[in-house]
């Protein structure tokens, strides 16, 4: 079914105004993990349920990098499209970088996106992606330690939501190594975190 174009513009037009914020600090990749984005504290604990209906916290991949993506299932095309890049550049990458890595998913539509919603979406990404959900209470504490941007536009159960779609990669240490704009090819995403993952 093909989303109305108004609402893909208002997906995009987010994206854009966000991404404006981030151009004027844009997140370089260091060679130092200890070397901030831009100095900004991104991240911190949170708890959530998992696809399968499992309790996951930021400490469930001990030793892992996370690969953290922060959108809506009902999302007509920024999100397939963040999450497809997030595939294509883990598909790139040596299988045992792969390895140390974990892909999540957090949606910032906990309203529509329950355990079964994630369930069907999941798999249409990354093996390992891992989709999480939470009360809109956990989801707003979330979004606001990692700095996510979301709106819901419009009224109705087709609502959409305006959302930033940047990919983070954080560190086993939680600290935040690189946030990828959402326009970021598999290929240099693949770059970028070999160069961090693979040094360990
Ligand atoms: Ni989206």
């Amino acid at each position: 079914m093909r989303m109305p174009v108004l609402s893909w513009m208002i997906c995009v037009i987010g994206l854009l105004s966000v991404a404006a914020l981030w151009v004027v600090r844009p997140p370089v990749p260091t060679e130092s993990p200890s070397q901030n984005v831009a100095g900004v504290t991104v991240g911190g604990p949170f708890s959530l349920i998992d696809q399968d209906g499992h309790t996951k916290t930021d400490k469930s991949w001990q030793g892992k990098y996370l690969i953290l993506y922060f959108g809506f299932t009902h999302c007509p095309d920024v999100c397939p499209l963040g999450l497809n890049n997030i595939t294509e550049a883990l598909n790139a990458l040596p299988e045992e970088t792969v390895e140390k890595i974990q892909p999540v998913f957090i949606t910032v539509d906990p309203l529509r996106d329950d355990v079964a919603a994630l369930k069907n979406y999941v798999p249409l990404f990354h093996k390992k992606l891992v989709g999480l959900t939470g009360t809109e209470k956990q989801i707003e504490a979330v979004k606001t330690s990692y700095r996510v941007y979301a709106q819901k536009q419009g009224a109705g159960p087709n609502y959409m939501v305006n959302h930033s779609a940047f990919t983070y990669l954080i560190a086993p240490n939680g600290e935040l190594l690189h946030a990828f704009p959402h326009n970021t090819a598999p290929s240099e995403m693949a770059d970028a975190i070999k160069k961090f993952v693979g040094k360990n």
